[in-house]
């Protein structure tokens, strides 16, 4: 996906939609920045999340080393700083992959979206597990205009939106993308 982007000279726009701590979001911003080949890659990510206490985890990019060890040796020495004296058994994340996000706070469940499309991705993984179907479908149905007609909706391992058939077809177990000319009176 990011790979079809730099073809493009475009700015890549995605939304790491309830980004708790920030790994989501931070992960989004290494790939794209090992996919670029550059510290500065043309990737803009927005990560919102409606808890203000794991934005403030997120936005300071300060973890316990456990809490990385999946990533290999090689990301690790690449992004990440380990802490000495006081913070020693922590790491901080490279200012350039933060500078490619912006926290905000931000209720899916809120009556406004100050989100603006178009946007490339969507991210929205492992919370629409607590809202009912209805509400699911309504929250849905708010990404699908801010999605670019070849952007993709990536959902956890456990979420399906079956019953959101007509906004998105899956593309595999947790990528969906949107159906075109949804509401327009196109085909399904
Ligand atoms: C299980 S975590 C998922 C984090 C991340 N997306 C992932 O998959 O690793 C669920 C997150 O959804 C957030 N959340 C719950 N209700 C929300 C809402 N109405 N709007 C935005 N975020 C919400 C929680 O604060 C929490 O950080």
């Amino acid at each position: 996906m990011l790979k079809r982007c730099a073809n493009d000279n475009k700015i890549f726009r995605i939304w790491s939609s309830a980004c708790s701590t920030g790994e989501e979001a931070y992960s989004i911003a290494m790939t794209a920045i090992e996919t670029f080949g550059s510290w500065s890659p043309p990737v803009r990510i927005l990560a919102t999340d409606v808890d203000t206490n794991v934005l403030e985890q997120a936005k300071s990019g300060i973890y316990g080393s456990e809490r990385i060890e999946k990533l290999s040796d090689a990301r690790i020495k690449h992004f990440f700083f380990k802490g000495k004296g006081a913070r020693l058994g922590s790491v901080k994340i490279r200012p350039e992959v933060q500078a490619l996000i912006q926290f905000k706070p931000f209720n899916l469940l809120a009556n406004a979206w100050p989100v603006k499309g178009p946007l490339d991705a969507v991210f929205c993984r492992n919370v629409m597990i607590y809202f009912d179907k209805p509400t699911q479908y309504q929250i849905l149905s708010r990404f699908h205009p801010l999605l670019k007609e070849r952007g993709l909706l990536y959902a956890g391992h456990s979420e399906s939106f079956q019953h959101a058939a007509d906004l998105f077809k899956s593309q595999g177990q947790t990528i969906f993308k949107p159906v075109l000319g949804h509401g327009k009176g196109a085909a399904k």
